[in-house]
C-alpha cells in the first residue's frame, strides 16, 4: 500500500484517498443523515459509540450488532473497506457517517441538505501524541519517524488530513452557519453525562436520566476497550497494523507530557500562538 500523502485542494491526504477524490466529493448525503467529523485522534470513535447508543436507546446488545466502523461508515475510506459505497448508498436514512475531512472538503451534499454534523476537537498536544502512536499502525500514512520529526511535521500540517490548526478553526468559524454541534474531548472527559445529554438533544431524543447514565457507562474508556465491537481491534489489517499498537491506547487528557521535552513545548507554544492568533477558539490544556 502506498505510504505517500497527496494534496487535495492543498490538504495532504493518503494517496488512496486522493486517488478516489472525485467519487468522495460527489458523495450523496440523504436528508436526516448525521456526520461525525473530527481531526484524527480527537475522540471520533467515542462519539460514534455514544451516538449509536443514544439512537438505540441504550440497548447494548443492538450496539454489538457489528463493529463500530461498520455501524458508522468511514466516508473517505469507503472504497477500501466494508461497508463500501454501494452498501452505504443502499442504507436507509437517517445514516450516521464518519469523516476526518476538513470543512472545505466535506462533500457539498451534506451542507445542501442541512445535515447535522457533530464535530469533536481535542487539544493539539494530546491529539499529536495520540496521532504519533497511531501513525505507527496506519499502513497508508508515511512512517512517523522520530518524535522530533513528527512534531515538526505536525506543526507544518504535513500529516494525514493536513493541518490540525486549520481543521479545528475551519469548523469553529462555520459552526453557527450550519447545523454543527462543536464538542471538546476534554469536556467529554470532565463531564461525560453533560456532554452526552448535549448530543442527545442535538439528535432530538429525550431519554430518561437513568438511561443516559447507562450510556455514559457503556461508552466509557474501559467498557469500550473490552468490547470488540467498539475497540477497533478487528479494523482491517490492510489499513491498521494491530501488531504495532492498540487503538484504545490511554484515553486521557495530558498524556503529551510523557513525550514533549521542555524545549519542544516552548517551541510548540510559540508556533501555536502564531497559528491560532485571532481565533476565539480556546482549548483546556493540562499544563
Ligand atoms: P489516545 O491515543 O490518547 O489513548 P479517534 O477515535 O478520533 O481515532 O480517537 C482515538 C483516541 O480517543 C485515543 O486516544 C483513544 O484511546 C481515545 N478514546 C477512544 N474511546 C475513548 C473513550 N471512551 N474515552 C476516552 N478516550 C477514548
Amino acid at each position: 500500500m502506498s505510504r505517500h500523502l497527496t494534496a487535495v485542494e492543498g490538504v495532504p491526504v493518503a494517496d488512496l484517498i486522493a486517488a478516489n477524490w472525485q467519487e468522495i466529493w460527489a458523495f450523496q448525503a440523504k436528508p436526516g443523515d448525521l456526520l461525525i467529523d473530527t481531526y484524527p485522534k480527537s475522540g471520533t470513535t467515542w462519539v460514534q459509540e455514544i451516538v449509536d447508543l443514544i439512537r438505540n436507546e441504550g440497548d447494548a446488545e443492538i450496539c454489538r450488532r457489528a463493529p463500530i466502523y461498520e455501524r458508522v461508515p468511514f466516508l473517505e475510506v469507503m472504497h477500501l473497506m466494508k461497508p463500501g459505497l454501494e452498501e452505504v448508498n443502499a442504507m436507509p436514512p437517517p445514516r450516521v457517517l464518519k469523516s476526518h475531512l476538513p470543512f472545505q472538503l466535506v462533500p457539498p451534499s451534506f451542507w445542501k441538505l442541512n445535515c447535522k454534523v457533530i464535530y469533536v476537537a481535542r487539544n493539539a498536544r494530546d491529539t499529536m501524541t495520540s496521532f504519533y502512536h497511531f501513525d505507527h499502525m496506519v499502513t497508508f500514512h508515511p512512517d512517523p519517524g522520530t518524535w522530533e520529526q513528527y512534531v515538526q511535521r505536525f506543526m507544518k500540517g504535513d500529516v494525514g488530513w493536513g493541518s490540525w490548526y486549520d481543521h479545528v478553526k475551519g469548523f469553529w468559524e462555520k459552526k453557527d452557519k450550519h447545523n454543527i454541534l462543536y464538542l471538546f474531548y476534554e469536556d467529554l472527559k470532565k463531564d461525560p453525562l453533560k456532554e452526552t445529554r448535549k448530543i442527545m438533544r442535538f439528535l432530538e431524543k429525550d431519554l430518561p436520566e437513568e438511561m443516559l447514565k447507562r450510556i455514559v457507562h457503556q461508552s466509557s474508556f474501559n467498557q469500550m476497550k473490552e468490547n470488540s465491537m467498539s475497540n477497533n481491534s478487528t479494523f482491517p489489517m490492510e489499513i491498521l497494523d494491530h501488531t504495532k499498537g492498540s487503538f484504545m491506547r490511554k484515553g486521557t487528557v495530558g498524556d503529551w507530557k510523557t513525550m514533549f521535552t521542555v524545549r519542544q513545548n516552548e517551541l510548540f507554544e510559540e508556533d501555536y500562538r502564531r497559528q491560532m492568533e485571532g481565533s476565539s477558539l480556546k482549548f483546556q490544556v493540562a499544563m
